[in-house]
């Protein structure tokens, strides 16, 4: 109370310190459930309740790699989880493998993204067999490097039928969903390879590019909506997409320690995260160098 007090006789005669006080209370503000939804989360080893809900999520692209390690590391930490991609016999694996313990926390679909047309029903049935919808991860990808021979115009294409137009198909509905929801939380992955056009992997780079930029601009779109988008950028991971990649692959990471990074920032509400983190410096470094030092590097 006599805290309170000199604190108001103080600023009783500071009137420009008394402007700046909301923004002061605001920083020291407790976090509501409205502003750290996912710390509310409850660990999996709690029972789901009707009081104790688990979060539900769609993992696009969980099928190995980075988005098998995302959908183990979700379920962990409360999730139930819909886990898409083409090859069922790894997803239908998967779930058995979360499942084990006679519980129903992950639940399979088989669907390829470049189904545009699929999408807006699969997703309606996958949010009812959910119950509901709080996070969802775009990770699926594909990368065929052409060498420095030739380029591969359909190749290319590819890339950009799954990369990038798999993932519009399915963050549009979604934003919009969480629009009229007020809240929800998109993630998408690019890569490094988004940040710069190299000579290596034209295709690749351009397809995650845009998909770096659509990101942004749905953040820029939806977050004054309650909808927080992150935009998740991996350098190098340990998975079969590396194993096919051309030239070194220095820093790499195992995609459980990636999955880790992602899931601290879904919790952090961050819009943008590079794993291993590295690679925020490595990347502003390779942005910043000039067109005439870059045209003439060979990586
Ligand atoms: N590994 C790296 O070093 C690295 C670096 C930067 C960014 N990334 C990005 O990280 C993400 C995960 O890749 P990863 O490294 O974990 O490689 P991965 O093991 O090859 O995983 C790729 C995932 O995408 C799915 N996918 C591919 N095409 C699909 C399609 N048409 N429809 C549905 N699902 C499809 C695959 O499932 P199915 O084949 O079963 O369909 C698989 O689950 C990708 O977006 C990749 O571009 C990877």
């Amino acid at each position: 109370m006599k805290k309170d007090n000199e604190r108001n006789n103080w600023v009783a005669t500071a009137p420009i310190i008394r402007l700046f006080l909301p923004i002061w209370d605001y920083v020291r503000m407790p976090r509501t459930s409205q502003n750290y939804k996912v710390n509310e989360m409850q660990s999996s080893s709690k029972p789901a309740t009707p009081l104790h809900p688990r979060k539900r999520a769609i993992l696009v692209g969980a099928s190995s790699g980075l988005g098998a390690a995302l959908a183990k590391k979700l379920t962990r930490e409360g999730y139930t989880v819909a886990l898409l991609a083409r090859r069922k016999k790894l997803l239908t694996e998967l779930c058995t493998f979360i499942n084990s313990d006679g519980a129903s926390h992950a639940l399979a679909y088989e669907h390829d993204v470049t189904a545009y047309d699929k999408v807006p029903a699969l997703l309606k049935r996958i949010i009812t067999d959910l119950g509901g919808l709080d996070l969802f991860i775009f990770v699926a990808g594909v990368n065929f490097p052409p060498g420095l021979q030739k380029l591969n115009a359909t190749d290319d294409i590819k890339m950009f039928e799954t990369n990038t137009l798999g993932a519009i198909a399915w963050l549009a509905p979604v934003a919009d969903l969480f629009k009229e929801a007020r809240g929800g939380h998109i993630v998408g992955v690019s890569s490094v390879a988004g940040d710069r056009g190299r000579i290596g992997n034209p295709g690749y780079n351009s397809s995650k590019a845009a998909l770096t930029t659509y990101l942004e601009a749905l953040r820029n779109r939806f977050t004054r909506h309650g909808v927080h988008v992150l935009t998740v950028i991996p350098g190098f991971m340990d998975t079969d997409m590396v194993a096919a990649a051309q030239g070194a692959t220095p820093f790499t990471i195992p995609p459980e320690r990636a999955a880790d990074d992602i899931f601290k920032a879904i919790k952090r509400r961050k819009q943008t995260v590079y794993t291993a983190p590295i690679w925020r410096w490595i990347m502003l470094a390779i942005k910043h160098t000039p067109s005439v030092i870059f045209r003439r590097l060979n990586f």
